[in-house]
């Protein structure tokens, strides 16, 4: 980390912008022709409220700071990605490297690209009009760093932080190795702020919805943008119940048919699982939330069910290239007409989003399509749930009536005894 960007970078205990450095181990690091001094090894400390905060593998970190729930987040995050990088697979760091879309179901295959690196989303957002080029980008939940490092390689300046420590070193470690420069930092929404309007850019792939306290968290967003400058978002919008059951039955099938002639049992997750800790907090509130703060140019929603489908054809059909094109361009096609037909059903969402001297005063996308199917089903959970709590209140009540009655049958047992005890006395 630079001596510049703990300038820029506020305090989370008291919010000054006044963090400088104690005891600092700083070494030469060389990024192409250009050398850069940073700190290895240190300790930032806030001259205005006393906090210290390590300075460790070149990454200032917040760790201690962070809530329970956080913390496990960022752990199950920080051991799935730390195994796979101890097994030497990159894929999941690095545009530039093959991805291996079914790693956390311990199969290794990884997939062909044409080209120096894998495009998608976030080479149509690192390209919006609102995004400059060449301009100061925060990388919010940026996990193992592949998109803060593709935006370093375009040219930006990059400060990316994540609440998982031994990512956000992995990540720089990774980056040195690359000869990119850009900084880490171990925080999460609620702990992370930059100077007011130093910002041009917020990238947030896929983390808003992990996050518990959106409003908040927009807010700093807003703070810290620059007016012009914009929130770039790609998320998960809603599970569609429907789409969830076909990801399953495909996944199911692969698991049978074509997962076990692969697997690398080293990989598998134990115990398996798929989620974090926060997956879905924010789910819901992430368009409300960024709709009080910030301008939406548009919200362009996406399938994802099918995306299973190419790669999974591709490793059928024995990884042949014309294979994941030729399933690729279907399944395409029937995304279009997905989106036409089932538009509600929608479960990804990608936008850009601007700030202005005026805070928006309407709000025109939120709270966005909604799946009838899956907010039945929720409601039918909830009255499940709720007759279950019925079942053991009547339960209790009988418990309850029970023990009267036992209670009067002694009663009336001591009265019957009693009345003998006399009769026989008389
Ligand atoms: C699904 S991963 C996405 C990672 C990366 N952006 C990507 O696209 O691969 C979600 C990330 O959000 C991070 N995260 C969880 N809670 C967070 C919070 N409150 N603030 C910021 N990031 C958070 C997790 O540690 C995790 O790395």
């Amino acid at each position: 980390m630079r001596r510049e960007t703990l300038d820029l970078i506020g305090c989370p205990a008291c919010m000054a912008y006044a963090l400088v450095l104690e005891q600092a181990h700083e070494r030469e690091l060389i990024y192409g022709n250009d050398q850069v001094s940073e700190i290895e090894q240190g300790t930032a400390v806030c001259r205005s409220c006393d906090a210290r905060y390590p300075i460790e593998g070149y990454v200032l970190s917040f760790a201690a700071r962070l809530a329970p729930g956080i913390r496990a987040d960022g752990a199950y995050w920080g051991e799935f990605y730390s195994r796979l990088y101890d097994h030497g697979i990159t894929g999941f760091l690095d545009t530039r490297s093959q991805p291996a879309p079914y790693l956390s179901m311990g199969v290794p295959q990884t997939l062909p690209f044409d080209g120096e690196e894998w495009g998608g989303i976030h080479v149509q957002l690192a390209e919006h009009r609102w995004v400059r080029p060449g301009g100061r980008i925060v990388d919010v939940g940026v996990g193992s760093g592949w998109s803060s490092l593709f935006l370093a390689r375009r040219g930006f300046e990059v400060i990316a932080f994540d609440p998982a420590l031994e990512l956000m070193q992995l990540a720089k470690r990774y980056a040195i190795s690359q000869g990119v420069f850009l900084e880490y930092v171990c925080a999460d929404m609620a702990n992370f702020g930059l100077r007011p309007e130093s910002v041009d850019a917020v990238f947030a792939l896929h983390s808003l919805h992990h996050v518990p306290d959106l409003e908040d968290g927009i807010g700093r967003v807003h703070r810290m943008l620059k007016p012009g400058g914009c929130l770039a978002l790609d998320d998960h919008f809603q599970d569609v119940l429907m789409l969830d059951l076909l990801r399953s039955a495909l996944i199911q099938d692969a698991e049978e048919r074509i997962f076990p002639a692969l697997r690398d049992p080293r990989l598998r997750q134990d115990p398996q699982t798929n989620h974090s800790e926060n997956e879905g907090v924010g789910m819901g509130q992430v368009l409300p939330a960024i709709e009080r703060y910030l301008h939406i140019d548009q919200v362009d929603y996406r399938h994802i069910g099918l995306d299973f489908v190419g790669p999974l054809f591709y490793l059928e059909q024995g990884c042949k290239p014309e294979a994941l094109q030729y399933a690729t361009q279907v399944t395409d096609l029937i995304k279009r007409a997905m989106k036409r037909a089932w538009h509600d059903q929608v479960e990804y969402m990608t936008l850009v989003a601007q700030k202005r001297a005026e805070l928006p005063t309407e709000t025109r996308y939120s709270p966005g399509p909604q799946d009838p199917s899956t907010a039945l089903h929720k409601r039918i959970a909830a009255q499940e749930q709720e007759l279950q709590r019925l079942h053991a209140v009547v339960a209790e009540k009988n418990a309850h009536i029970q023990r009267i009655e036992r209670l009067l049958e002694r009663i009336e047992n001591g009265r019957l005894m009693r009345l003998l005890r006399w009769a026989g006395g008389r």
